[in-house]
C-alpha cells in the first residue's frame, strides 16, 4: 500500500517525468497541495522530503520548492556484438578476487552484486533465527539435523505461494530448496547438459553463470542482447539452426548486467522456438521481486507445460531480495526433477537446517512484501541518484542502461578506456568496480563497466564517482 506522503511524492514526480513542471519551475506550495489532495500539510512536508531526497526538487529560502536540473538520460548502449560461435570458457581469476575483495571495510564496494541489507526488516532474521535456536526440542528433523532434498516442507510451500506471483502454478513437492540460486543454476545445467555441449548465454552474461559452464567443460555460445528488449530472438533462431545446442542459460528479468526486462510475448516466443527443437531453457528468475513497479514481472516459466513437455527449469533465490547470507535458493526443473534431486545429493547431500526453517518462518510471517515495498522504492531512489552523479561526474559520451528493476548497471565508457585499467587504478583509490570483460566468454566489453548503486552509502557513491570521473578524463 502506497503511503500518504508517497502518493504526493508520486503526484509531483508524475508531472516533472511528463514534462507539466520543468527543470526551474516552481512546484505548487504546500498548503496549494495539501488543498488540492485533501492531505494535511505535514503529509505534504513529508512529500515535499522525500521528492528532494529523489534530487528532483530543492528548497530555496523564503520562495518555495523549485524542480532541479534534471539529468538526462542517456542512450542505452547498441545491441551487444558477440562473435556467435561456441567458445571454451576460461575465465581468469578476477570474479574470484572481486568476491574476496568485497570483504574489505575500507572499499567502496560497487563491483559485486549484493542487496542493501541495512533495513529493519533484514536485521529481523536474526531474531527469528534466535528464537527458532531457543525454542528447539532437539528432536529429529530440528536445528541440528539433516535437512535432505527436496527440502524443508514449509519453505517449499511458501514458495509454491510466491510463485503464483510470477505466473507459475507449482506445487511444493515439484521444488527443491539449494544453497543460492547458483546452486541451482549449476545443478539444472549439470541435470541437462553433458561435458563439450555447447549453451547459449546472453551477452553481457553474468559472471557466475560463466563460471558454472566453465567448470562443467560446455562450451558457450553468446548471443547478442539489447539492453531494453532482452536477447535477440533471430539472432538465436540463427544460432540454433546453425549450432547443435542443449540448453539456453538466460535471466529474462532485470537481467545481470544489462537489467532489461523481456516483455511477456517474447518470453513466450522464446519458449516456443526452443520448445520446437527441445532445447531446455534455464531460467535466472534471482531479480524479478525487485522490479520498481507494483508487480513482479511474469517468469518464463509461466509457459511452460506439465510432465515431459515441460523444457523450463527455473533457478532463483532469496539472496538479492532479502539476504544472500541465508543462502537459500530453488530450483523447479520439470520434468527434471528426479534428476536434480540426485544432483543435490551427490552435490552437498542436504541443505543448512537453520536458514531454511529461518527463511520459511519469515515468509510465513507476511511481512515479506513490505520488506519488497520498502526495496524497490529505495533502489529506484539510488537509481535516479546514481544517474544524477554519473551526469554529474562522468564525460558526456557516456551511454548507460536505465534498470527498472535490480540494482546494477552497465555503463559504456569511451573506446579508448581500457576498464581492466580503469579497475585496478580505482581499487588503488579504494573503489571496486566490475569491468566489462568479466561478463564475456570471449573478451567482449573492453570499454564496459558494471556498477552496483544498491549497497553503498550516498555519501561513498558521490565519493566513487568524482574519482572515476577524473580517472577517466586522465586517459
Ligand atoms: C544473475 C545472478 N544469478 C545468480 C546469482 C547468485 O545467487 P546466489 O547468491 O543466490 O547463489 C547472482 C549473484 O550475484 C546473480 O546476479
Amino acid at each position: 500500500m502506497t503511503t500518504r506522503y508517497q502518493q504526493v511524492a508520486d503526484h509531483i514526480s508524475d508531472q516533472i517525468h511528463a514534462g507539466l513542471l520543468k527543470a526551474g519551475e516552481k512546484t505548487p506550495s504546500v498548503r496549494q497541495c495539501a488543498n488540492e489532495m485533501g492531505l494535511s500539510i505535514s503529509t505534504v512536508i513529508r512529500g515535499y522530503e522525500l521528492l528532494q531526497d529523489q534530487m528532483l526538487i530543492e528548497p530555496r529560502p523564503q520562495s518555495g520548492f523549485y524542480v532541479r536540473n534534471q539529468y538526462q538520460p542517456s542512450q542505452p548502449p547498441e545491441i551487444s556484438q558477440p562473435l556467435v560461435r561456441p567458445s571454451e570458457v576460461n575465465l581468469d581469476n578476477l570474479a574470484v578476487t572481486l568476491l574476496q575483495l568485497s570483504q574489505e571495510k575500507n572499499i567502496i564496494q560497487l563491483g559485486t552484486a549484493p542487496p542493501n541489507t541495512d533495513v529493519a526488516s533484514v536485521k529481523h532474521l536474526s531474531r527469528i533465527m534466535s528464537k527458532i535456536i531457543r525454542e528447539d526440542t532437539h528432536e529429529p528433523n530440528g536445528v541440528a539435523d539433516y535437512d535432505p532434498p527436496p527440502g524443508n516442507t514449509n519453505l517449499r510451500r511458501q514458495i509454491a505461494r510466491r510463485m503464483i506471483n510470477a505466473g507459475v502454478n507449482v506445487h511444493p513437492d515439484e521444488i527443491i530448496i539449494t544453497t543460492g540460486c547458483q546452486e541451482a543454476m549449476t545443478l539444472c545445467i549439470r541435470a541437462v547438459t553433458k561435458p563439450g555441449d555447447t549453451v547459449l548465454v546472453e551477452s553481457p552474461s553474468y559472471f557466475g553463470t560463466l563460471k558454472a559452464i566453465e567448470s562443467l567443460g560446455l562450451k558457450a555460445l553468446e548471443i547478442p542482447t539489447d539492453a531494453k528488449n532482452g536477447i535477440s530472438l533471430a539472432a538465436l533462431e540463427l544460432a540454433i539452426r546453425e549450432w547443435k545446442v542443449t540448453a539456453c542459460i538466460l535471466t529474462p528479468n532485470f537481467s545481470n548486467p544489462l537489467g532489461y526486462c523481456m516483455s511477456d510475448k517474447n518470453k513466450q516466443k522464446l519458449r516456443h522456438i526452443l520448445k520446437k527443437k527441445d532445447i531446455a531453457i534455464i531460467e535466472d528468475d534471482i531479480y524479478s521481486e525487485l522490479t520498481y513497479s507494483t508487480q513482479r514481472p511474469k517468469a518464463i516459466k509461466a509457459y511452460d507445460e506439465d510432465g515431459e513437455a515441460s523444457n523450463v527449469l527455473l533457478c532463483s533465490s532469496l539472496s538479492k531480495s532479502l539476504s544472500p547470507g541465508l543462502r537459500i535458493g530453488w530450483a523447479i526443473p520439470g520434468r527434471w526433477l528426479k534428476q536434480v534431486t540426485h544432483l543435490k545429493v551427490s552435490s552437498s547431500m542436504a541443505g543448512a537446517t537453520l536458514p531454511a526453517l529461518t527463511a520459511a518462518r519469515y515468509l510465513e510471517m507476511g511481512i515479506f512484501d513490505r520488506h519488497l515495498r520498502q526495496m524497490r522504492r529505495f533502489y529506484k531512489e539510488q537509481r535516479d541518484y546514481f544517474l544524477h552523479l554519473v551526469s554529474l561526474h562522468l564525460p558526456k559520451d557516456i551511454r548507460h542502461t536505465h534498470p527498472e528493476g535490480g540494482y546494477v548497471i552497465w555503463l559504456e565508457l569511451n573506446k579508448k578506456i581500457d576498464s581492466m585499467l580503469l579497475y585496478e587504478q580505482a581499487l588503488k583509490e579504494n573503489i571496486c568496480i566490475a569491468p566489462g570483460p568479466l561478463f564475456s566468454v570471449s573478451g567482449q566489453y573492453k570499454n564496459f563497466v558494471r556498477i552496483n548503486y544498491g549497497k553503498a552509502t550516498r555519501k561513498q557513491l558521490e565519493k566513487a564517482m568524482i574519482v572515476l570521473g577524473r580517472l577517466i578524463a586522465s586517459y
